[in-house]
């Protein structure tokens, strides 16, 4: 099972440090197996070796260069860095992140060898359409990449259900991850609204190999828990 946390811009660097310390502590400690992730923001990237991997919630696809309030391959060789989130619906609309970039991006860091959580989902206003169209909007999403690289990991995070508290019923979690499936054998991860209260119904559905986390990822204590409620369970 993979539980990632994303931080998004909050939390900062002595607060990351301090988190991801007792993170760790707590996963030893408890003998914890699942995969762990964080992705704090870029001013708090630290080198760790551990349990916890720690990754970059973005990187530009460059070794360094004239990329203004960009992070690059060679910032992030500093901390050891090779996991990288890609594709959050954040930055697709918030930074106007298009497809083809995000393609480029993949390609890149997909050719070092990095692992990549790449992250796809739907607009409310499509989910109330149909499965069918939700479903062509994420196989869209998951054309520009190559859905078999060894080191991917994919998010289905409903736009709809992120940081808001609405969570897609169980059975609609359940529909959307068995077509997905069908378009890659990847863990496949489900975002959005997660939380100490419901993830341990997320994680017993088919086809979801794990969670990502934001707004509840934040107290270190609340996601400690959630790796541990993941531990029991028997998948
Ligand atoms: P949320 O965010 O858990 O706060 O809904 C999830 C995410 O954006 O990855």
């Amino acid at each position: 099972m993979i539980i990632a946390a994303n931080f998004k811009a909050n939390l900062t660097r002595v607060a990351t440090k301090e988190y991801i310390e007792t993170l760790e502590s707590f996963l030893v400690q408890n003998a914890l197996m699942q995969d762990v992730l964080v992705f704090p923001p870029s001013s708090a990237l630290l080198k760790h070796s551990g349990k916890v991997v720690v990754g970059s919630q973005n990187a530009y696809p460059a070794q360094n260069g004239a990329y203004t309030g960009e992070i690059t391959k060679e910032q992030l060789d500093e901390f050891g860095i090779t996991t990288v989130l890609l594709g959050h619906s954040e930055r697709r609309e918030l930074m106007m992140e298009s497809d083809d970039m995000l393609k480029k991006k993949f390609d890149f860091f997909a050719t070092l060898g990095y692992k990549i959580l790449f992250c796809i989902g739907e607009s409310l206003e499509l989910r109330k359409t149909s499965l069918d169209s939700v479903i062509e909007h994420l196989s869209n999403q998951l054309s520009y990449i190559d859905v078999t690289y060894k080191n991917l990991i994919i998010a289905y995070e409903p736009i709809w259900a992120i940081g808001s508290g609405l969570v897609p019923t169980l059975d609609e979690i359940h529909s959307t991850h068995k077509e997905l499936r069908k378009l890659s054998k990847a863990p496949l991860l489900y975002g959005g609204s997660v939380k100490v209260e419901n993830i341990e119904d997320i994680l017993n559905i088919q086809n979801v190999d794990g969670v990502l986390v934001g707004g509840a990822s934040l107290k270190v204590e609340a996601f400690a828990k959630m790796c541990q409620i993941a531990q029991n369970i028997n998948k």
